[in-house]
């Protein structure tokens, strides 16, 4: 497979943090920080798993961890790992519910420029992500998700097949977060495919990963 690489460390400026941060495959060197991450407050979830989860399961494949550093701080951390979002549209489903599989299976078709006769598409799932305490309130979440972890996703997506990426946040957490232009520079892309005390998100970045796509096509020969 040559040619195709791993996403590699790489640095990119963050204007809300004034400075570069590297980002990093959770490897060895950095278990001792991904085991003393604490995201604070509400932030539990994501405190517990990468003291206690993130370097078994990334060990094992259950999840790919990646750890965003500043000088030698730890500022985030995120996961990915394969998902899928169904376009199943059945009998006994909420009125509510169709309408947003509905709407999410047109703005894919729209997207793609051809029908979809899956009943599920494949994604990235955004499995965890959580920012330091310290680091939490300063826009820095959002730079994170528009500069490191859709980049990074739409690699995976490109290598691995993907039209874009998934996440389960809690109702208030999408709202003001995912959801919330003043907040994230990607909250107007994302399509909401279930709500209730979890929501579901969806954020299509077909066009992104066929660009990918298009040139590891060509790396392996022919246009
Ligand atoms: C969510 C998170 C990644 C956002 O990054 P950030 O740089 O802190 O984001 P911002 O400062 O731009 O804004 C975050 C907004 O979401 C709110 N928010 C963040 N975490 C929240 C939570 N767990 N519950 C409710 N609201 C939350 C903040 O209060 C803020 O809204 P406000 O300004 O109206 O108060 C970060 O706060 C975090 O790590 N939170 C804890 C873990 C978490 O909830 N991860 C997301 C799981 S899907």
């Amino acid at each position: 497979m040559a040619g195709v690489a791993m996403p590699r460390p790489y640095e990119v400026e963050l204007e809300s943090l004034g400075g570069k941060v590297r980002v990093e495959f959770l490897s060895q060197r950095y278990v001792d920080l991904i085991r003393s991450f604490n995201a604070g407050e509400n932030g539990e979830e994501q405190t517990k798993f990468a003291r206690s989860k993130a370097w078994d399961s990334h060990k094992r494949c259950l999840s790919t961890v990646f750890v965003v550093l500043y000088e030698n701080s730890l500022v985030s951390y995120f996961t990915l790992s394969p998902f899928i979002v169904s376009l199943k549209i059945r009998k006994d489903m909420p009125e509510k519910r169709r309408e947003l599989v509905e709407d999410l299976k047109a703005r894919l078709v729209e997207l793609l420029g051809m029908d979809i006769e899956y009943s599920s598409v494949p994604t990235i799932l955004l499995g965890q992500f959580g920012l330091q305490r310290e680091y939490r309130g300063r826009g820095i979440g959002g730079e994170i998700l528009a500069k490191v972890v859709k980049p990074y996703a739409v690699l995976h997506a490109a290598q691995i097949g993907g039209v874009g990426l998934s996440l389960h946040a809690k109702k208030e957490v999408a709202k003001r977060f995912y959801l919330n232009p003043k907040k994230n520079p990607l909250a107007g892309g994302f399509q909401v495919v279930s709500k209730g005390g979890t929501y579901e998100l969806f954020y299509p970045f077909v066009a992104e990963a066929m660009g990918v796509r298009k040139a590891l096509i060509e790396q392996f020969g022919g246009k």
